[in-house]
């Protein structure tokens, strides 16, 4: 079987080694609800549905920031617990912020400067200084916390940390500070700038310096370790060196390249229905529909959701057969919801839903649903199962894991993505419908061509797609990224 293959693999390149994963934010959370219960909530988002299905295998601990308001009512002495609660697969070891420092770090300085520097969408990042002291500190709280894990000299050998995202830029350099043979990789998630973008940063040398103390970074797509590479150059003047990419900056090698992630392939067929049926929808949204079109995203400017409503929108216009026919479901987790672009986006998203199916409603239809809540995991794997096609428009991605996840799920003879060109995801799956959200009527004709696409080429397609996706699985994305670290 092939993630046996894959993940037997990774089991022995890590034996004999503790792995760390640091990252933001916590695969759990545990919150208080009202009858004096503690909850837990696994957090929405595609990095840490990764990490979570990976320790789950591999043993070994994460170290985030906590984000649950119960969370100390849950931690040992070491500020961790086991996880998943009951199984203990893994160790979580958990940060506590100071609410100031959540302000700067979190929504500051990697929501409102990095996120937008990075995403090619238009908004204009914000720089203050005090976010990016903040952002200093909290990367050096990190730095602690891991050394605190490591409690031997030796251990300083045998340990691998992996770094995720944009959040934790400056942590490589802490950790090499304190002790030169650890092996640190950092994976960026999310897409990289051109140097016309990154130079207006006013800490970009910082940030880059701070990501060549690893040995390690990686992206998903080629055209971001091209643009790295180009900021490198061009601000710090280092030297590249291919096969493999090395950046030479000071007494320091880095090595660079690109891996696009995977995804638990077992874990999703696991949480499969054997038999779903229409009847779910109606249950739990209470409608009933003829075609279902389906959304997942966090709320975020990234994720073109404007765009895709204005699609909607003028597919109704122009194919007025489908009103009725057609039924989209847009399920939206709300996020970073204390950000005034996020707020306004949430705005404007309303707005424009309760637009169109004004305009388009009949006594017993509305065109669009929007959920505008986090939907439990497997409830969105048989939506996933259920919809004729899911509609995936981002304006800039890293990779888009919904993508990857629906085209496991769907049902191979009925159901087809339509996704973005500009998703990292759109490289791996080319036999998708793939589409420029910002074409409003060619994107409405990719509608109309996929709902009418006969069912041997949906099979003929997906199967494709399956198979690479089965084939590229998250062990193997695990296996490539830490073999360069072992
Ligand atoms: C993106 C980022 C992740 C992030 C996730 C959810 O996928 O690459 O690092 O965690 O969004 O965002 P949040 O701000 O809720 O953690």
């Amino acid at each position: 079987m092939q993630e046996s293959n894959n993940l037997d693999k990774l089991a022995k390149l890590l034996k004999n080694k503790k792995l760390i994963v640091a990252l933001q934010r916590p695969s759990y959370s545990y919150n208080k609800v009202y009858n004096g219960k503690i909850k837990y909530e696994k957090s929405a988002g595609g990095v840490h549905l990764l990490f979570d299905a990976l320790l789950k295998k591999t043993g070994g601990t994460m170290i985030a920031r906590s984000s649950g308001n119960a969370d100390k009512l849950i931690i040992d002495k070491e500020n961790s617990l086991k996880i998943p609660p009951k199984k203990g697969d893994y160790k979580l070891k958990l940060i506590f912020l100071k609410k100031k420092e959540v302000e700067n770090f979190y929504y500051g300085f990697a929501n409102q400067t990095l996120w937008p520097l990075c995403h090619n969408v238009f908004v204009k990042p914000i720089f203050h200084q005090s976010w990016w002291d903040t952002y200093l500190q909290v990367n050096q709280k990190f730095a602690q916390s891991i050394l605190e894990e490591i409690k031997e000299k030796n251990d300083f050998k045998n340990t691998v940390i992996w770094v995720n995202d944009y959040h934790l830029a400056l942590l490589p350099k802490f950790l090499k500070e304190k002790n030169k043979e650890l092996k640190v990789g950092v994976f960026w998630h999310i897409p990289w700038p051109t140097y016309e973008i990154f130079r207006i940063c006013p800490w970009r040398k910082e940030l880059l310096e701070g990501l060549l103390s690893s040995d390690f970074i990686a992206f998903h797509r080629s055209y971001h370790v091209a643009n790295f590479i180009q900021c490198a150059t061009r601000d710090l003047g280092v030297i590249t060196d291919s096969e493999p990419t090395l950046i030479i900056f000071k007494d320091l090698k880095t090595k660079i390249g690109n891996l696009p992630a995977g995804i638990d392939y077992e874990e999703i067929k696991s949480q499969m229905r054997k038999k779903v049926s229409k009847k779910i929808i109606k249950k739990d949204f209470g409608f009933d529909y003829k075609k279902l079109i389906l959304s997942v995203d966090r709320i975020d400017y990234t994720k073109g959701i404007i765009e895709r409503l204005n699609i909607i929108d003028f597919f109704f216009q122009k194919y007025p057969q489908y009103i009725e026919e057609v039924t989209f479901l847009m399920i939206g987790a709300p996020s970073r919801t204390h950000i005034p672009a996020y707020k306004k986006l949430s705005h404007e998203i309303n707005d424009l839903v309760e637009k169109i199916n004004w305009r388009y409603s009949t006594s017993n239809w509305q065109p669009i649903h929007f959920i505008n809540q986090t939907i439990d995991r497997k409830k969105i794997i048989s939506y996933y199962q259920l919809a004729d096609i899911c509609f995936v428009t981002p304006l800039d991605d890293g990779m888009n894991l919904v993508a990857k996840e629906y085209v496991i799920a769907c049902n191979p003879k009925n159901g087809m993505l339509i996704l973005s060109q500009f998703a990292g995801a759109a490289k791996d799956l080319t036999e998708a419908i793939l589409i420029n959200p910002y074409e409003v009527e060619k994107s409405a004709d990719a509608l109309t061509y996929t709902l009418n696409m006969p069912s041997s080429e949906k099979l003929k397609r997906n199967k494709i797609m399956k198979s690479k996706i089965k084939e590229n699985d998250i062990f193997k994305w695990a296996y490539e990224f830490l073999k360069n670290l072992v």
